[in-house]
């Protein structure tokens, strides 16, 4: 069957639903996307989950060299959600092109590389190396990172900065180039513009929210770095209310991430304006989520009789404004 199309049978509803759509270049079969750290290199979802059914896997971050991160506890459950504070981890790009690329073959779907550094000549060499691999189909950009040459500062929190960033990577690489957001900033809609403006392919919107959280018996913080990112349906009405506000104002498509645990979350996204979406803290509860978004975005494509999933996106409904 073609990517991406649907056969329905016997009940006379819908004979074929087309959940395909185009993104940066690439045609997806299905709008679902895993969201970058929380399903590993994307191996570990197989015992779980067909990963040729995704329309693409994310992989966790990869710098250029490996990372221990952070000091444990790195991770707590919270209301809604859990906070984070992992300091990308990883193997590094040259265990992952070594080791984990060309298992990763034997799937049919592309695979996005995340990829993180902390200075623009460590993205750039990620973007060289990653880039030569026929395994890798684009890239997304993890801006939450401190910049060393800047005093520390996040790359996706200073605009010149970001702008500055996605240009020189843009110069380097003709693979599909995600700039994903980082929700930590004053005015999102910035960021997405000077990112479309330096030539990025498509946003991802949202990182994770920074939070803390306290023992009150010990009073002391939960996390050892005390502070870490905020992830889970909790921040589902920010990531909407971002990716709404950021489609409205750019051309290049935005991948709606945060909190999505259902097909209906995923189709709230859509509706919003997004052209795709990610699924990530639903795998630690669910490692099987991406795919159970996946069929519940189908049931709701028969449910309401509609043959293409692209109808959806960008189709809210809003009463017109009140005047002054
Ligand atoms: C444990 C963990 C690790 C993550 N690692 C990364 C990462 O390496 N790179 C990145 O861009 N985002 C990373 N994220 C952020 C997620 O990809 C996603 O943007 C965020 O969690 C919001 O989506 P969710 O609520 O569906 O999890 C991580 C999130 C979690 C919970």
């Amino acid at each position: 069957m073609k990517a991406g199309l649907k056969e329905e049978g016997g009940d006379g509803t819908l004979s074929r639903i087309d959940t395909s759509v185009s993104l940066a270049g690439l045609s997806m079969k299905t709008p679902v996307m895993t969201a970058s750290g929380t399903c590993g290199y994307g191996l570990e979802l197989v015992p779980y989950a067909d990963l040729s059914r995704l329309g693409a896997l994310v992989v966790k971050g990869l710098s250029v060299e490996p990372r221990r991160g952070n000091p444990p506890p790195r991770i707590i459950e919270t209301c809604g959600g859990m906070l984070n504070a992992i300091g990308l981890e990883n193997v590094g790009m040259e265990a992952f092109v070594a080791e984990t690329l060309p298992r990763l073959a034997d799937h049919e779907t592309f695979i996005i590389v995340n990829i993180l550094g902390e200075s623009r000549e460590e993205y750039g060499i990620l973007i060289d190396r990653l880039g030569e691999q026929e395994g890798v189909h684009g890239f997304e950009v993890n801006v939450s990172c401190p910049n060393v040459q800047k005093g520390g500062i996040a790359f996706g929190s200073d605009p010149d900065t970001l702008e500055d960033l996605v240009r020189y990577l843009r110069e380097r690489t003709q693979k599909p180039l995600i700039i994903k957001l980082s929700p930590n900033v004053t005015d999102i809609v910035d960021m997405a513009r000077r990112a479309e403006g330096a030539g990025a392919d498509a946003l991802s919107v949202i990182n994770t929210i920074r939070g803390m959280s306290v023992d009150p018996e010990t009073r002391r913080p939960h996390l050892a770095m005390v502070i870490g990112g905020l992830s889970g349906p909790a921040i589902k009405p920010v990531a909407l209310r971002m990716v709404w506000e950021v489609a409205a104002k750019v051309k290049i498509p935005v991948i709606g991430v945060g909190g999505i645990l259902s097909g209906e979350d995923a189709i709230e996204f859509l509706i919003a304006g997004a052209s795709a979406v990610q699924v990530g803290t639903a795998h630690f509860r669910n490692p099987a989520a991406c795919i159970e978004v996946t069929e519940g975005i189908e049931r709701y494509l028969e449910r309401h009789g509609i043959r293409d999933v692209k109808e959806l996106i960008g189709s809210i409904q809003l009463d017109p404004s009140p005047g002054p």
